[in-house]
């Protein structure tokens, strides 16, 4: 299949691109790097012998956007272009709107354009929004609480209106848990640009010693050790389940719907101590007050995953902690190293 991966320079597009090229399929990234260095895709190639296609552009270039569409004929798209910073769409939520929502409006307008009607997004379990009802169905109603999490919904129902209005369209929405993790090559990983704001690359600063010490927001929550729990799941499990639904897509018509998660929820400190064991040294924190807007638990109900693409995870949150900090020792500063 001829696929173009939106996105595809950053964490988990990379790791995708990666799993597409050594599945034998043709890849064309498009990517404007504003969150990611080509230097992943530098390496992609060197894991994989294959060279995905790469094309610096950003999706808010609608005509650059349709003519990329007018010289190839793609097959399908993967769609992970997006701005992602929770704390960074409220202080600019404009800038959010206007990237996710409208850059993906021009994508839509392109591949209606050229005929081009199988599209697998990237949603997030942020839709779900601050519900108590654990663990999370697709069936449940959305309710994301920031604007980066709306601009998924919103995403998300302008393709259910697509989907509604045109029954050649074939759409999955993949809702990720907590992507972490890197493959296994220490080669690729996630490079976030200064604080991290996700958990996992903030442990694994401080095991390298970027930084002095986690701090733990909250350990009043209502679960076994008073701090939040969370579905991580890893980032080549994740990318395995594009391919899934990528194989799927062509026998099945209309706008699906999937959790990528474990479906089992660990705490911050079982992951600062699964992290600690990976790395050979305990990871120091200290409690802090709870992060505003933090949920207590939250995990997947991944079955219909299972049941319509016979995806399911593979690899453990130890597996994810030492792959993880595999990356991060063999690039203390990311790509940039
Ligand atoms: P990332 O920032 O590493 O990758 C996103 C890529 O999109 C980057 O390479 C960036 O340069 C590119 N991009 C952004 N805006 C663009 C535009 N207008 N035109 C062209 N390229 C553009 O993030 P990621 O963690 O790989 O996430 C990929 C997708 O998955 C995003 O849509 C994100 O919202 C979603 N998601 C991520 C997580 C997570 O925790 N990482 C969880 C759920 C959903
Ligand atoms: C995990 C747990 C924190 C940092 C976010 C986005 C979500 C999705 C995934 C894109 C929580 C705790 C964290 C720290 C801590 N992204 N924590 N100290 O909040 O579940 O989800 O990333 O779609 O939209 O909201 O992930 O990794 O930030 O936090 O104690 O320094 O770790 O309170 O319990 P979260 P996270």
């Amino acid at each position: 299949m001829k696929v173009l991966v939106t996105g595809g320079a950053g964490y988990i597009g990379s790791h995708t691109v990666l799993c597409l090229l050594e599945a034998g399929h043709e890849v064309i990234v498009l990517d404007n790097l504003a969150n990611s260095s080509a230097e992943s895709l530098r390496r992609v190639h060197e894991l994989t012998g294959k060279k995905a296609q790469f094309v610096e552009l950003d999706l808010l270039d609608a005509p650059s956007v349709d003519e990329l569409f007018a010289s190839s004929e793609f097959d399908s798209v993967i769609h992970f272009a997006g701005l992602k910073a929770v704390g960074e769409s409220v202080v600019e939520p404009l800038r959010y709107y206007q990237n996710n929502v409208v850059g993906t409006l021009n994508l839509l307008a392109s591949m209606n354009n050229h005929g081009v009607r199988t599209l697998v997004f990237s949603s997030s379990a942020t839709v779900y929004g601050a519900t108590e009802e654990v663990p999370m169905v697709e069936k449940m109603p959305l309710d994301a609480t920031n604007p980066y999490g709306r601009t998924k919904e919103q995403i998300e129902d302008i393709l259910s209106d697509l989907g509604a209005a045109d029954p050649s369209w074939r759409i999955a929405l993949l809702r990720y848990f907590n992507p972490v993790g890197a493959h296994e090559s220490g080669r690729i990983g996630e490079d976030p640009t200064g604080v991290p704001n996700n958990l996992l690359p903030f442990v694994a600063q401080v095991a390298v010693g970027r930084r002095e010490k986690v701090m733990v927001f909250g350990n009043d929550y209502p679960t076994h050790d008073g701090t939040g729990i969370r579905d991580y799941i890893h980032v080549m499990d994740l990318a395995a389940g594009h391919l899934a639904a990528l194989d799927y897509l062509p026998s099945h018509q209309g706008v699906y719907r999937w959790n990528l998660g474990s479906g089992k929820g660990s705490s911050v400190l079982e992951v600062i101590q699964a992290f600690g064991e990976a790395a050979g040294k305990p990871v120091p924190f200290e409690f802090a007050p709870r992060r505003p807007g933090d949920t207590a638990v939250s995990y997947a109900d991944p079955s219909a995953a299972l049941a319509d693409l016979g995806w399911s995870v593979h690899r453990s949150l130890s597996q994810m902690c030492e792959d993880h900090w595999r990356w991060q020792v063999n690039n203390p500063s990311g790509y940039g190293s």
